[in-house]
């Protein structure tokens, strides 16, 4: 991957230090998040100091709403989707995903639905939309929470609407590699006014002082009057601010985060037409995809570990960067961090497409400075294993 921060994005931040100013979450943080829901279409935004401190939050609201229960999460996805779930006494209930989208199935969530599901939380991976008309109507009919991970997938879109505006919550992350950098930082997005300003709660210590809701305020100061209302923790909540110098990367980086996206998909597509489909499966979902890095994935004749070590070793001789497992490494139901905690997760039906991922899928960065010829030339190398 390349560095998102360019100089213009320094002297930015140069010129707004040189006026001194306060720099904890003040009116930067606001104009980023104003900027920020009105780029995504939704209407607030709450700026936070990772993507995982984003999903953190998400989950931390549904804790605000009931004690214990089931979510259902993909196998392939970030480590922090699934300790969010965790530590808020959730039970993580995984299934498989489609080879098209790499995303969470729809007919495995249906499986998964019981009486103790609270939300849905998906993935988007690597670009690629993971929303269906099947999905959103599960989550509706079944009263469930839908949470979107977009953390890798600023920009794309499923039925010409951004996703990140379908969920009741969605996530964002502004990490070095992502479409866009606030150096760390993360937003989470709502339409509804209750979540964000529980959100913003749970963003500041579980203070009430920080919600922007006044009468909610006076009415709850009122129930604890024998609490000073300026250090009344109502939510379990933690310190996930960000500062206003990240708020200033972000303001400047946003400018050109369509630009960018463009570059990258055009970049990707172009990646794609040079692969050689024998050895390399091609044919993703690419409806509305927003891609920020080569997806590869071996066809099935190509499943097996000597083609795997020839092409670990030929990519590193050759100095290209890459990843095994995609998203988070691979099948998260494998990792030891689970054993930490007292809900033993559960899985619905068998994960033969994790599997595949886990053991024969990869990327490899694309950002917007990478060139054609040296996309061929990836190209080449890939084809030459
Ligand atoms: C799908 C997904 N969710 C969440 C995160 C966490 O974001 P951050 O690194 O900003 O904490 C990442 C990784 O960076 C990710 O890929």
């Amino acid at each position: 991957m390349d560095n998102n921060i360019i100089h213009e994005d320094n002297k930015k931040v140069i010129e707004f230090l040189k006026k001194n100013p306060r720099l904890t979450n003040g009116p930067q943080v606001k104009k980023f998040e104003e900027k920020w829901s009105n780029w995504l279409g939704v209407k607030y935004s709450v700026f936070v100091n990772s993507g995982s401190a984003a999903n953190l939050a998400s989950i931390s609201y549904l804790r605000t709403k009931y004690n214990d229960g089931e979510i259902i999460v993909p196998t392939i996805t970030w480590v922090s989707d699934i300790l969010s779930v965790f530590y808020n006494n959730f039970k993580p209930v995984f299934v498989d995903i489609n080879k098209d989208n790499l995303a969470i199935n729809e007919d495995l969530i249906e499986k998964a639905i019981n009486k103790k599901t609270r939300a849905i939380f998906l993935t988007h991976v690597l670009g690629l939309n993971g929303l269906t008309e099947k999905i959103i109507n599960l989550a509706k009919k079944n009263n469930l929470y839908l949470i979107e991970d977009v953390c890798e997938s600023h920009g794309a879109s499923f039925r010409n609407k951004k996703v990140g505006t379908y969920g009741d919550i969605s996530n964002f992350s502004f990490y070095f590699a992502h479409h866009m950098s606030t150096i760390e930082g993360g937003m989470v997005c709502t339409n509804n006014r209750e979540i964000y300003e529980r959100i913003r709660i749970i963003r500041g210590h579980g203070l009430l002082r920080e919600t922007s809701n006044l009468k909610l305020k006076k009415s709850i100061s009122k129930k604890y009057n024998r609490l000073n209302n300026e250090f009344l923790f109502i939510y379990p909540g933690y310190n996930l601010r960000s500062t206003e110098i990240n708020a200033i990367y972000g303001l400047n980086q946003i400018k050109r985060l369509d630009r960018n996206n463009n570059i990258r998909k055009k970049n990707f597509e172009y990646y794609l037409k040079n692969l050689n489909n024998k050895k390399y499966f091609i044919n993703f979902n690419l409806h509305g995809s927003c891609n920020y890095a080569f997806i590869v994935l071996f066809n099935k004749e190509y499943q097996n570990l000597t083609f795997r070590n020839k092409f670990e070793k030929i990519l590193r001789k050759n100095n290209i960067e890459f990843r095994r497992g995609l998203s988070g490494g691979g099948n998260q139901t494998l990792q030891p961090y689970k054993k930490y905690f007292k809900n033993k997760i559960k899985i619905v039906g068998k994960l033969p497409v994790t599997n595949i991922v886990h053991n024969y899928g990869y990327y490899i960065g694309n950002y917007p400075t990478l060139k054609i010829k040296k996309i061929k030339k990836i190209c080449n190398i890939l084809n030459s294993v």
